[in-house]
C-alpha cells in the first residue's frame, strides 16, 4: 500500500479532487491504535452488514473507508477463491494495519478518495462502507460513485453512527473535547452527521439507488476497566485521540476529569459498558 494505484488501465473515471478528502483531522497519526477504540466497536456491526448486502462465495466487492479492515476482511472470508475484496481509503497508515492483518490473503488495498473511485462502471457486485460516509466532505457524491461502479442490482451496504446520546462511547469523549475546543465542533460532530434514517434514506435513494433501507442496529461494547477505555483513545486513536493528544497539558487533564466524571454512568462492577447504535443503509444499484 506504498503507492496510491493510478487504477485499472483506461480508467477515464477518475476525477481530481477539489477540496477536502476527510473532514477534519485524518486518521493516519492514530491508524495503530485505532482497533483498541474504535475497530473493536465497528467489528461487532460487521456480521449485519455483510448479511444485508448479501455478501457470498465468489462476490466482487469493494470496501471504501476500509480502515484497518473490519469489513474487508470478514469478506474476504466470505467471498472464499472464487471471489475477490478490494479496500480503498485515503490513510495509507490505516491500510498497512489492514494489510498486516490480512496476512497474506488475497485483500488488495489502494489509496483512493471514496467520492471519486477508479472503476469502470458496472464493477462490482457489493461496495461496502463501514463508518466511513458521514467523513466523507459530500456524501453524496460518495453514494453516486457507490452506484455507478455496481451492476445493475448490485447493493451498497453503508453503517453510519446514530446520533451522540445513541453513541456514548465516544460521545462522551466527544463533549469533553468540545468543551476545550468550542471552535472545532463540527468537526468533533462530523462522526454523527449522518444520524437522520429519513435523511440518509432519501439520499440512497436521490444517488439513484432502489430499495433502500435504513436499519437502527445496537451493539453492546465492553472495556474491562475505564484505564483500558482511557488508554486506548490516549494512545491517539482515531480521530478523537489525535485532538486530544494536541491540546495543551493542562487542557488534556482537564478532559480526563471531564471524561471520567461521565464516565461514571457507564461503570458496572468495574467494567464499562455502552450500548451503542448504528444505522445500517442499504440500497440496491
Ligand atoms: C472510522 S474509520 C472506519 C474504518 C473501517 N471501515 C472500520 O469500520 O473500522 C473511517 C475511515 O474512513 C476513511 N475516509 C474518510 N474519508 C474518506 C474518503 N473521502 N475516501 C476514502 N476513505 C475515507 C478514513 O481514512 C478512515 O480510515
Amino acid at each position: 500500500v506504498d503507492r496510491p494505484d493510478p487504477g485499472p488501465p483506461g480508467d477515464v473515471t477518475r476525477g481530481d479532487p477539489v477540496g477536502p478528502l476527510c473532514g477534519g483531522p485524518s486518521f493516519d497519526a492514530g491508524a495503530t491504535a485505532y482497533d483498541r477504540f474504535m475497530g473493536r466497536c465497528s467489528r461487532l456491526f460487521v456480521p449485519a452488514l455483510l448479511d444485508a448486502a448479501g455478501i457470498r462465495p465468489g462476490a466482487r466487492v469493494l470496501d471504501v473507508a476500509v480502515g484497518t479492515g473490519e469489513a474487508a476482511l470478514e469478506a474476504l472470508r466470505r467471498v472464499g477463491s472464487s471471489g475477490c475484496v478490494i479496500g480503498v481509503d485515503l490513510s495509507l497508515p490505516m491500510m498497512r494495519v489492514a494489510a498486516a492483518r490480512a496476512a497474506g490473503r488475497r485483500l488488495r488495498l489502494l489509496a483512493m478518495d471514496g467520492q471519486w473511485l477508479g472503476w469502470r462502471d458496472a464493477s462490482f457486485d457489493a461496495v461496502l462502507c463501514q463508518l466511513g460516509l458521514m467523513f466523507f466532505p459530500d456524501p453524496g457524491r460518495g453514494l453516486a460513485e457507490f452506484r455507478r461502479v455496481l451492476r445493475p442490482g448490485g447493493v451498497v451496504g453503508a453503517t453510519v453512527w446514530s446520533t451522540i446520546d445513541r453513541m456514548p462511547l465516544a460521545g462522551v469523549l466527544c463533549t469533553a473535547l468540545e468543551r476545550r475546543l468550542p471552535a472545532q465542533r463540527d468537526t468533533l460532530r462530523l462522526t454523527y452527521s449522518l444520524a437522520d434514517a429519513d435523511r440518509l434514506a432519501a439520499a440512497l435513494e436521490r444517488a439513484g439507488l432502489r430499495e433502500a433501507s435504513v436499519t437502527p442496529t445496537t451493539r453492546r461494547v465492553v472495556f474491562e476497566s475505564v484505564d483500558e477505555y482511557v488508554g486506548a483513545f490516549e494512545a491517539g486513536a482515531g480521530r478523537y485521540g489525535q485532538l486530544y493528544l494536541g491540546l495543551p497539558e493542562e487542557d488534556r487533564r482537564a478532559v480526563l476529569r471531564d471524561l471520567r466524571s461521565a464516565l461514571a454512568r457507564f461503570e458496572r462492577a468495574g467494567r464499562l459498558v455502552f450500548d451503542v447504535e448504528g444505522l445500517l443503509a442499504v440500497a440496491r444499484a
